[in-house]
């Protein structure tokens, strides 16, 4: 066979039954050892759980295992210190390892592989490090809990518009929008918890797809790494990905829930809105217009969720019509992975950081539940609660806002003897219901925004994030 480029000189794990190196080109083109680098401590981590129960087994010496986790320990540390030379030959991080190891501690090292495939190999790293990483981003978002529920606190006597078709609807109290987010990062919380579910089996012992001959014993390895149950099938085990998708899944929502909260902070942050200011700190500013001061974090944290978004699609994609079991298409899943997590890691802790530095303007805040009707929905129920159908009660407010914008005035600038001609069941209890604080306080249905709800949720909140 022909072919025009020079081939590898490196003997390769496994080489055995080629007789011609590998085409440099394609030593390139399928090397993953400049990203599955990052795998290092998992893959030595299961390696030196491997070894132990290998010995345990009967299957390798004592001395041997101990030579092999010693020697992986001083490989650990040598990466640790930038001394470790990644050799892209050797293709990924396994076979980097392994043959350094070789290397250290001669006939042992050779040893390591028995009972393994990479295939089995890979799917365990990329499932501790996972079950690290959704720890994490839990940490990441209990942060960022605490910040809402910390301004949640400091503003809990004001007011704000609440809005639909961003038109101005509701008064609510700035705390209850503060603690929409809480519960919106709550249940991004509890969907990284539930993936940990699946995340978190033992695919080790599948081999390299068929499970093996040898006498190993998975439940001993799955206790050493802390796994809660050891995978039942082993060509689901290194085909699956599921567990990798749900990640990505969960973490593509963390990030839309981010740039849902960007997308407030930059129009809040607008002259226009003028409802927060943002610290000096945080912000910057323009290279040719001085009087620029930027909202660039919740912008960039806003167009980080493109590649977030792009990368589950990517691995749905990477998966889409894999036959069973493992292919080396798999190898792909790696890099969307990394991204989203330093991604969607680096998002939460800015974000988190950014609250922290940013204040209400309380005045603005107050002025703009002014104006624009926004009680006349209050004007509607007490009128139920005298007893005239809420479709009536519906067209007469329809008809006092009318009425009121013709004149140029508020609800509460009419008298009573006005608000009478619309409906007579109006009396002078009726201004109560009208003003924005009277609005605010009636809302004590549970989940409402009255001060009453809103301080028992955001005391609950306080006791699970230990803030009180
Ligand atoms: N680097 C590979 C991956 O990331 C490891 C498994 C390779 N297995 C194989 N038989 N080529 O998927």
């Amino acid at each position: 066979m022909t072919h025009s480029k020079k081939t590898s000189v490196a003997p390769k794990p496994w080489g055995g039954r080629f007789s011609e190196g590998t085409a440099a080109s394609v030593e390139a083109f399928t090397a993953s050892i400049h990203y599955d680098a990052r795998l290092y401590r998992q893959d030595i981590a299961g390696s030196c759980a491997h070894a132990k129960m290998l010995a345990k087994q009967g299957l390798i010496s004592q001395a041997e295992s101990e030579s092999i986790i010693e020697g992986l320990e001083t490989i650990k540390q040598e990466i640790e210190r930038g001394e470790f030379v990644f050799r892209p030959e050797l293709e990924d991080i396994h076979m980097n390892i392994e043959k350094t190891l070789v290397e250290k501690i001669g006939p042992a090292g050779e040893k390591l592989h028995t009972a393994r495939s990479r295939n089995d190999q890979v799917a365990l790293d990329l499932r501790l490090y996972l079950r690290e990483e959704s720890g994490r981003l839990i940490d990441l978002l209990t942060s960022l809990q605490k910040a809402f529920v910390t301004l949640a606190r400091k503003n809990l006597s004001a007011v704000m518009p609440g809005y639909t078709h961003l038109q101005r609807a509701q008064p609510v109290l700035v705390s209850h929008h503060m603690l929409a987010y809480y519960e919106m990062f709550g249940r991004d919380i509890d969907r990284l918890n539930d993936g940990l579910k699946r995340i978190n089996v033992l695919p080790l012992g599948a081999a390299a797809m068929a499970g093996t001959g040898l006498p190993i014993d998975r439940d001993f390895v799955a206790r050493e790494l802390g796994f809660s149950a050891v995978s039942a099938n082993s060509m689901d085990t290194v085909a699956d990905r599921d567990f990798a998708v749900e990640f990505l899944s969960a973490c593509t929502l963390i990030q839309l829930h981010l740039s849902r909260l960007s997308e407030e902070l930059v129009l809040w942050a607008s002259e226009e809105f003028s409802f927060i200011k943002l610290a000096d700190a945080f912000c910057t500013g323009s290279s040719i217009m001085p009087q620029k001061k930027n909202p660039d974090i919740p912008e960039l944290i806003r167009g980080k969720t493109g590649r977030v978004t792009g990368n589950l699609m990517a691995l749905l994609m990477i998966l889409k019509g894999l036959p069973l079991t493992y292919n080396r298409d798999l190898q792909e899943d790696k890099e969307p992975i990394f991204d989203t997590v330093d991604t969607v890691g680096s998002s939460l802790a800015i974000a988190a950081e950014l609250l922290g530095n940013m204040e209400f303007q309380r005045e603005h805040l107050l002025e703009a539940t002014s104006g624009g009707y926004m009680t006349a929905t209050d004007l509607a129920d007490y009128l139920v609660l005298k007893n005239v159908p809420f479709r009536q009660a519906h067209a007469i407010v329809g008809r006092t806002v009318a009425h009121c914008i013709e004149k140029g005035v508020d609800l509460t600038d009419l008298s009573i003897a006005e608000l009478q001609q619309f409906s007579e069941s109006i009396e002078e209890d009726v201004f109560k219901v009208l003003s924005v604080s009277g609005s605010v306080e009636s809302r004590v249905s549970k989940g409402g925004t009255s001060g009453k709800a809103v301080s028992a949720r955001l005391q609950e909140a306080e006791v699970k994030l230990g803030l009180a």
